[in-house]
């Protein structure tokens, strides 16, 4: 790849609160319990602003589809699709923080959802190539290390012609102290030649899977 398409993010500098240095830091652990905690209720206010149908429907999911919601933290997309896809599909809800995982096994047992499976993980879904038809990469990119492998990861996982729904509003920025991801991201998935804009609302973008020539 070439230097100029690099996704990798700047220095940490110190006014930063705690949990956004996770976004950063040379490390692929999880943020604390603490911090973990600390963005949720931040999320938890912001949700009261999303409009979350139409975030987790703008890729077009069906009854029977199989999704990946990549660093599903609380689960606001992975619960509704689930609910969306029925008993014929599949929500796989990963996340490199245990706390998250916690969090959605709670919601799966109170909405009675059986379609739903997490895996703990920051970049290996250990999911069947070629198995998932949509990935819902929504507020997490910024905070993501290992960017292109994680890139390739999902390439990997998504069907031909899958979708990748991308989104990344001002918390996973500030976390992950990047603000110009989109564009760096748009420029990446360009250059590379794997998938193309199918769609675009308000900075929510839907990728769409083609095969590199
Ligand atoms: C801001 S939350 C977004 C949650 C959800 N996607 C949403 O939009 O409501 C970001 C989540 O990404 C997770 N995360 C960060 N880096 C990750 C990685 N490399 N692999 C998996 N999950 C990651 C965090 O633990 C956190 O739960």
């Amino acid at each position: 790849m070439a230097d100029n398409k690099s996704l990798s993010g700047a220095p940490i500098s110190l006014w930063q609160a705690p949990f956004f240095i996770i976004g950063e830091k040379k490390t692929h652990k999880p943020m604390s319990g603490l911090a973990f905690k600390i963005m949720t209720i931040i999320m938890s206010i912001r949700k009261i602003f999303r409009n979350i149908k139409e975030e987790t429907e703008l890729a077009r999911i069906n009854t029977g589809d199989y999704i990946l919601d990549f660093g599903c933290g609380p689960g606001f997309n992975a619960i509704p699709a689930a609910q969306k896809v029925g008993d014929e599909g599949k929500v796989f809800a990963l996340d490199i923080n245990p706390r998250a995982i916690e969090i959605v096994m709670k919601k799966k047992r109170k909405h009675n959802l059986t379609n739903i499976h997490t895996i703990l993980s920051d970049c290996d879904t250990r999911l069947k190539s070629q198995s998932i038809d949509v990935v819902y990469l929504h507020n997490t990119f910024p905070m993501i290390k290992n960017k292109e492998n994680v890139l390739d990861e999902l390439y990997r996982v998504l069907k031909v012609n899958g979708k990748l729904s991308y989104m990344s509003r001002t918390l996973s920025r500030i976390a992950g102290r990047n603000p110009k991801i989109d564009d760096d991201l748009r420029k990446y998935l360009e250059h590379e030649n794997k998938f193309k804009v199918i769609k675009e609302q308000n900075k929510h973008f839907v990728f769409e899977k083609i095969i590199k020539t």
